[in-house]
Formats: C-alpha cells, sequence, structure tokens
C-alpha cells in the first residue's frame, strides 16, 4: 500500500493487516525509521483529531515532519495542490497527509507522483483512517464484524466517513442501517437500508452518530428539535441492546445528535475511537513507507 485515498482500494487481507499492525502498536510494538525521512501535514479544512494523531504517530515513528501551513504557503499566490505536492517531493518528502475540502482532490496526484498520499479526508468523499480506526475499535468490542449490525445516523448525505464505513462493513459482513433526516438521505451509498430512528438504535449492535456538517449545507436546526426527532436521547440509550455501543467521529455537538450525558457514558467508545486512531495511522505510515522502501524508490529498508 503504497497510497491511501478510499478503503475500495484496499482489499479485505490489508485492512485486516492493518488492524493487526495497528493493535501491536496499541500493545507495545516499537518501530522507528532509521535514517532521516520527511512526512508532511496539509490540512485546507480544520482538524484537531485527525490532524493531530497523525502528528503523534509520525513523532512516535521518528519521523521528521513539515507541517505545511495553506494560508502562508504559496498556495495563496495561486500555487496548485499538484506542484505543492512535487514541491515537497522535490525536497524530500516521502509521503503527504491531506485533507482538502474538495472531494477526489487526490484524483490529480495519483500517477503523477512518487510520494505516499493519505488521505486525511477529502469533501463529502472519504475518510480512510476514520473508517480504520472505526473497525478497530468495532473488533476490539466484539472480535468480528460479520453478522453484527451498525445503524450510522445522521447527516449520511455529508458525510464521508459514513461513505466509507458502509462499504467496508458490508464487505465485511456487518449489516449497515441508515438513518436520519430525509434531507440527509443519500442515495448514491447503496451500502445501508434506510430505517426509522428507533428501529436502528433498537436493532443495532454499534449505534454510530454523525455530525451535522453545517459547513457544507445551508438548512438550520433548532439543537432540540434535532435531538429529539433524530439524536441519541436518553430514552432511546434505554432501548438499545445490553451490549450495544456508541460511536461518533466527532468532533460532537454535545446536545445535538447525541444527549450531552451520554458522550461519556459506560457504552460510549468515542474517546477510545481516538485513542486507537493513533494507532492505525501508525500502521498505515509505516505499511506505505515500507512499500516505498521495497518499490526501490528508497534506498535503505526501515526497521528496527
Ligand atoms: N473525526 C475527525 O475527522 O475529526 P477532526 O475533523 O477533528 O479531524
Amino acid at each position: 500500500m503504497k497510497h491511501l485515498v478510499t478503503m475500495s482500494t484496499l482489499s479485505t487481507e490489508e485492512i485486516i493487516a492493518i488492524l493487526d499492525e495497528a493493535e501491536r502498536f496499541k500493545m507495545g510494538k516499537r518501530w522507528k525509521v532509521r535514517e532521516q525521512t520527511f512526512i508532511a501535514n496539509l490540512f485546507f479544512e480544520p482538524s484537531t483529531r485527525t490532524r493531530f494523531s497523525f502528528e503523534a504517530a509520525e513523532k512516535k515513528l521518528g519521523l521528521d515532519i513539515l507541517n505545511v501551513d495553506g494560508a502562508s504557503s504559496s498556495i495563496q499566490k495561486g500555487e496548485s495542490l499538484y506542484d505543492t505536492v512535487k514541491t515537497l517531493e522535490s525536497i524530500g518528502v516521502e509521503a503527504v497527509v491531506i485533507r482538502h475540502p474538495e472531494d477526489r482532490y487526490f484524483d490529480e496526484l495519483i500517477g503523477r507522483v512518487q510520494v505516499s498520499i493519505l488521505n486525511a479526508g477529502d469533501g463529502c468523499g472519504h475518510h480512510p483512517t476514520q473508517c480504520l480506526l472505526d473497525l478497530m475499535t468495532i473488533r476490539e468490542e466484539f472480535g468480528r464484524f460479520n453478522g453484527l449490525t451498525v445503524s450510522i445516523i445522521g447527516d449520511i448525505r455529508h458525510s464521508r466517513v459514513a461513505r466509507s464505513d458502509a462499504e467496508v462493513l458490508t464487505r465485511l459482513g456487518a449489516t449497515v442501517l441508515f438513518s436520519g433526516p430525509e434531507k440527509f438521505r443519500d442515495d448514491t451509498n447503496p451500502y445501508g437500508t434506510y430505517v426509522s430512528i428507533n428501529e436502528a438504535i433498537e436493532m443495532s449492535d454499534v449505534v454510530m452518530l454523525l455530525r451535522i456538517q453545517h459547513e457544507r449545507h445551508s438548512e438550520k436546526w433548532t439543537a432540540d428539535q434535532y435531538l429529539e426527532q433524530y439524536g441519541l436521547t436518553k430514552e432511546r440509550e434505554k432501548m438499545m441492546k445490553d451490549h450495544a455501543i456508541i460511536m461518533h467521529p466527532a468532533p460532537v455537538n454535545r446536545g445535538v445528535e447525541i444527549d450531552g450525558d451520554l458522550v461519556e457514558c459506560s457504552r460510549s467508545r468515542i474517546f477510545k475511537q481516538m485513542e486507537n486512531g493513533v494507532f492505525v495511522r501508525m500502521a498505515v505510515i509505516k505499511q506505505a513507507i515500507e512499500s516505498k522502501a521495497q518499490g526501490g524508490e528508497k534506498k535503505h529498508v526501515h526497521s528496527i
């Protein structure tokens, strides 16, 4: 795996290998690059979890990090994303982590650059490392995907998490249910069946809430109105199966898609997801670097 831009480019075996490696890192495995290796982080949209867990992962692997600030780089002078990435490649960067507001921004890069592209979220398109940390969290809980029911509830249409997760969970044998306002329905995503919020809550092993992506559409909801109609209220939490867990990619709008008190309740795995994000990103970066080394693009194989 040289690039990671969508989950559909990974085989099931590759997904399981990344999860296994992430688990080993969580158990204390140590691995660092042997020689100076540069990685660049380009974030053109706000991010807390993805940006800083990538950076934490990079530091744990001993990489030298270049954080490219869109506001003070030559992108402000009109330089294209392609020319920016080619510039980083010329400087000696091995991998570039990119979050970008445009769907499939990576289409202008793949096949034209040698540097590894690691997608940290493209518009409403894909969020592969979020999907991997979600998978790690679910596997930690249940030890399997086959036979599980996972409901994804909320702003399905604008969610790159819903797109990445639904396809892979279905591929791994889970049943995906979607629920949320009619306006947020996504008829281009064939991997889930739409049900009412109460059906989704009652039937699921995993209840995954999504944030309303206010920045991507014009509709406005009051918090109370949304929570009562489409959110996880305390009453609905009581309807969940005994063993069912709550997930959310975050950032969370407390009191909108989920009652604020449920964010840290015993069923919630929301902060566990963030913890797992570091280990999954370590595994992804390691694979990308090793893949480049094996492809002869770098002289020295890294390992410790
Ligand atoms: N889940 C997620 O992508 O969060 P950030 O936007 O903070 O990175």
